[in-house]
């Protein structure tokens, strides 16, 4: 397929004087595996908080496949198959691998409250269709071992792993993915990009990664943004945006 999966256009937020993101524009094109980069605070995690409806804009304009994004609702936009994961691990830590991966699901699907409550026909459908793309995703990313254990007890890397393994099961069309080998190590870090990649590959999703592991985004991006203060410094190839001395000079002045 191609053609341009997302297009953002003009993009702005600010927190009280904070210009957090200015006038952010850029496209994603259909299954590629976008790089968005920059130094601390440079608003890589804003603009993802805006296409993913967190926060609205004080400016801008997002296109998904001709869907007007920013008239979406935070809680549909995962519908219109928008996914994404958090720089801090955001999963039910009392719940099991299982239950979260579950939940994932429930979180697309469109059986009302009423037939949930009712447990009806369609409800059972539902969580039959379900637990097939839970399955899917556990064997995909090795998560069988721990299948019935609590998050909470769980090692970070794994922890990682199935909120990675919660988006996918709402198999989305975009894949937001906010500093997924933070906090890895090498091989834990060697075997994500192997995933995305499949990801990618295999599953026909488009991915967009914030991320300061340049050894993985040489490795696996296909294209490369350069965020700096709130906004875009420059796009093209990880050895192009490396060696650009207005990023040179962003991640110098910046506290790492
Ligand atoms: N909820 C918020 N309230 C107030 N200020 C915020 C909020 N979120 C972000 N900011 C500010 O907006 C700016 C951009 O932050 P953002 O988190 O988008 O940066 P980032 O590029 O993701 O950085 P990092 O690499 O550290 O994750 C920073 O100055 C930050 O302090
Ligand atoms: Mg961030």
């Amino acid at each position: 397929m191609t053609g341009v999966m997302l297009s953002a256009r003009g993009l702005a937020l600010s927190f009280g004087g904070v210009h957090a993101v200015r006038d952010v524009s850029f496209d994603v094109r259909v299954g590629e595996i976008l790089a968005l980069i920059g130094p601390n605070g440079a608003g890589k995690t804003s603009v993802f908080n805006l296409l993913s409806r967190v926060f609205n804009p004080s400016a801008g304009q997002v296109d998904l496949q001709g869907t007007p994004l920013l008239k979406v609702e935070r809680h549909n936009v995962i519908r219109h198959g928008l996914a994404r994961t958090f720089q801090n691990i955001e999963l039910f830590e009392g719940a099991s691998v299982l239950d979260n991966l579950m939940l994932g699901c429930h979180s697309i699907s469109k059986v009302g409250l009423i037939s949930q409550l009712l447990q009806t026909r369609s409800l059972r459908a539902v969580e039959l269709a379900s637990r097939e793309r839970v399955e899917e995703v556990i064997e995909f990313l090795g998560l069988a071992k721990w299948r019935r254990s609590q998050v909470s007890g769980l090692p970070y890397g794994v922890r990682k792993n199935i909120e990675l393994g919660r988006a996918l099961v709402t198999r989305p069309k975009l894949l937001l993915l906010d500093e997924p080998a933070s906090g890895l190590n090498v091989d834990e870090t060697e075997r994500l990009g192997t995933w995305i990649r499949e990801i990618r590959d295999r599953l026909g999703v488009t991915v967009v990664m914030v991320e300061h592991d340049m050894s993985l985004v040489s490795r696996i991006a296909d294209s490369v943004i350069a965020m700096d203060q709130g906004s875009v410094l420059v796009r093209g190839s990880a050895q192009e945006v490396q060696t650009n001395p207005e990023v040179v000079a962003s991640y110098m002045g910046a506290p790492q």
